[in-house]
């Protein structure tokens, strides 16, 4: 089965087309960075509209490559939340017409279901029961996955996500939006022992997480230390670190606490080298797997999308004429793939 993937829910537009037998023929993201770093942040409307602009021509450009007509299409798999609504619309609207059009089956996608089955599109895929740590701008979730839609919710942030926490405190210190890359090429600068920053939570039992006192931490160190490029560097370091031994400490809670040995992790955050590398001494230490989609699947992508569609739809789901957008939608109503 051939799926076309959509991905429209934030700053990226995303169109892949995978293939349940060949895996993925081709896949396509758009960034908006430059739209939005002036504002330093995503602006709504104008992300909504650069999505109008880009996701028909990269359709094209993506059918084009894998030299696929549209008309061989099997199916179509769209973002339809969580996400700005503006652009969660766009890429619903043309993925649920097309498939309309077509007279094909579509799917609705949960953008975190996509984030989290996205490990299962590299070499030795994860298989399931396992422990998924979901760090996006949005999300920070621990979740126990027993199957495609089997999702119980272990922890979650109270606050800022994790992302969001490093988008942030980037800002503070004077990086351009998005912040968690630039951050952590700074910290490579940085002393990992002249500031010692918070743990939060750690200190108490639970999975649930809160980084937004690690933001007022690094901008309190900020005032009292100076603003000289080296303070920087080290406020960097030392917030990365934080927010790394945090993510380690939950995650090997949440492996003692469910007894699974496999652990995976996708989401924006994901990407951090020093997180990827932490979590492999846990593995090696206990035993574990653990593994992570490749860093450009880690971040917002429709390879994903069409992977999480087409597993639905090859379990004959799919959805009715009507379409909605969700802006909040949470990954434990999704129904399981038996
Ligand atoms: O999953 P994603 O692309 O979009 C959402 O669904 O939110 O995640 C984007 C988030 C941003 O907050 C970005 O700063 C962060 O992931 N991020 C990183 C790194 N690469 C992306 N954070 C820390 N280190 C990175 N290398
Ligand atoms: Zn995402």
């Amino acid at each position: 089965m051939r799926v076309l993937g959509i991905e429209t829910s934030c700053d990226e537009t995303a169109v892949a087309l995978y293939d349940s037998d060949h895996g993925l023929l081709a896949h396509e993201v758009y960034s908006q960075i430059a739209l939005h770093a002036e504002f330093g942040g995503v602006v709504p409307e104008l992300a909504s509209r650069d999505h109008i602009r880009k996701t028909l021509p990269m359709i094209r450009a993506v059918l084009d490559r894998a030299k696929c007509a549209l008309t061989e299409v099997d199916g179509i798999a769209y973002t339809a939340g969580p996400g700005l609504m503006g652009a969660l619309l766009v890429g619903v609207a043309i993925g649920r017409s097309l498939a309309f059009a077509l007279d094909k089956p579509a799917v609705a996608v949960h953008h975190m279901e996509g984030h989290l089955l996205a490990p299962m599109l590299e070499a030795s895929p994860p298989s399931f029961p396992f422990v998924a740590l979901l760090v996006s701008g949005g999300h920070t979730q621990l979740v126990r996955v027993d199957g495609i839609g089997r999702y119980q919710l272990l922890g979650e942030s109270l606050d800022d996500a994790a992302g969001e926490a490093f988008d942030k405190t980037a800002k503070m210190l004077g990086l351009p939006y998005p912040g968690g890359p630039a951050l952590a090429k700074l910290a490579e600068e940085g002393s990992a022992v002249r500031f010692d920053f918070p743990r939060p939570m750690t200190d108490r039992p639970g999975l649930d997480f809160s980084f937004s006192g690690l933001k007022t931490f690094a901008l309190n160190t900020l005032h009292n230390e100076g603003h000289d490029p080296q303070t920087k560097a080290d406020i960097a370091r030392a917030f990365e670190d934080a927010v790394v031994e945090t993510l380690y400490i939950k995650c090997r809670r949440a492996m003692e606490q469910t007894g699974l040995k496999t652990l995976i992790m996708a989401g924006g955050v994901s990407a951090n080298k020093r997180l990827r590398a932490r979590l492999d001494e846990l593995a090696a230490h206990r035993g574990y797997q653990v593994r992570y989609p490749r860093p450009d699947f880690c971040t917002d992508n429709a390879a994903m999308i069409a992977f999480a569609g087409c597993q639905r739809l090859l379990a004959g789901q799919q959805e009715s004429l009507d379409f909605r957008a969700r802006a909040r939608w949470s990954m434990e109503e999704l129904t399981p793939v038996a």
